[in-house]
């Protein structure tokens, strides 16, 4: 991207703020967003969760969703014990987004949106977990995150957006490879840009940024890899943006992959068949979560018009 154009994005990601209709949790919860999980506070989170009847409600159906054990959750209270304090922030900040974009200004279908960012979301968390990252939570956050820029370029560029979907959909390929020859950008870079002007972390800010190569920057920490490889996952398993990719995933050879084995040496002997076994079995589950918050959905054609 050249300077003008980034100086051009810039501006207008500044100004995003001020023309959505922004729920009314929408800026404590970024607040929230840069606290530390342990000065977050569970009678904070409720109030806010009871401020939106929708999102109260779906909060509730994940909570009884398989994955949590199908408990018979019924007070908002409950369901943010049983889910975690840092799973609620998340997902909450997902289902606020949704009434931040403006209906006519959707390009994917927002649920085959919020399909792949929290099963992206739950798969970074799996994996993290799996190698001992420190902070799944954050891993988990990262996941969600990692494609705001497509919220970006549908609310600023919508018909060209929707121009890029079409052809990366009539092609079977990734949605950046055109957004590169349509757009000149890609929504790594707008999302990365959102991202920085809402002030979240720079690790967080880098694996937005280069969740699809980790190789753009030279010193892509394990949080990017452990997303890019998630994303990679989710998209050969039909949690992808509502249409087929002609894709394969070599974990193995994955320079993500790569990069992660030299920040924790153990993993070189890891049975990586196993490791996607074992992914694989929790995807089962993950997909039944996101149909309990979504509802159930078959793949289906992108809109074009
Ligand atoms: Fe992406
Ligand atoms: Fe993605």
């Amino acid at each position: 991207m050249n300077a003008k154009l980034q100086s051009q994005l810039q501006a207008q990601i500044d100004k995003l703020d001020s023309v959505s209709t922004a729920p009314a949790i929408l800026m404590p919860l970024l607040d929230m967003l840069r606290l530390p999980s342990d000065r977050i506070k569970l009678e904070k989170v409720v109030e806010l969760i009871s401020y939106d009847g929708s999102i109260a409600g779906q909060c509730l159906r994940l909570a009884n969703s398989p994955l949590f054990g199908r408990r018979q959750t019924e007070t908002v209270r409950s369901a943010v014990m049983a889910l975690g304090l840092e799973r609620v922030r998340s997902m909450l900040f997902g289902l606020c987004m949704n009434e931040v974009i403006p209906r006519d200004k959707w390009v994917f279908a927002p649920d085959a949106f919020w399909r792949h960012s929290l099963g992206c979301a739950l798969i970074t968390q799996r994996m993290a977990e799996r190698i001992e990252y420190p902070e799944p939570e954050k891993a988990y956050l990262a996941g969600l995150l990692h494609d705001l820029g497509f919220l970006v370029n549908s609310v600023l560029y919508t018909e060209k957006f929707r121009e890029c979907l079409r052809l990366a959909a009539e092609e079977h390929i990734p949605i950046h490879v055109i957004e590169e020859q349509v757009l000149g950008f890609t929504h790594c870079e707008t999302g990365q840009m959102l991202c920085e002007h809402w002030g979240l972390s720079k690790e967080l800010v880098d694996a937005v940024h280069c969740h699809h190569d980790v190789s753009l920057l030279p010193n892509a920490g394990p949080l990017a890899c452990l997303v890019h490889l998630s994303d990679l996952l989710c998209r050969v398993r039909y949690l992808g943006y509502g249409y087929d990719e002609i894709m394969g995933v070599d974990l193995g050879g994955d320079a993500a992959w790569q990069t992660l084995i030299r920040a924790y040496p153990a993993l070189e002997n890891m049975d990586l068949v196993r490791f996607t076994f074992d992914i694989d079995g929790a995807m089962e589950q993950i997909v039944a979560t996101v149909d309990s918050v979504f509802g159930a959905r078959t793949i289906a054609a992108p809109a074009t018009s």
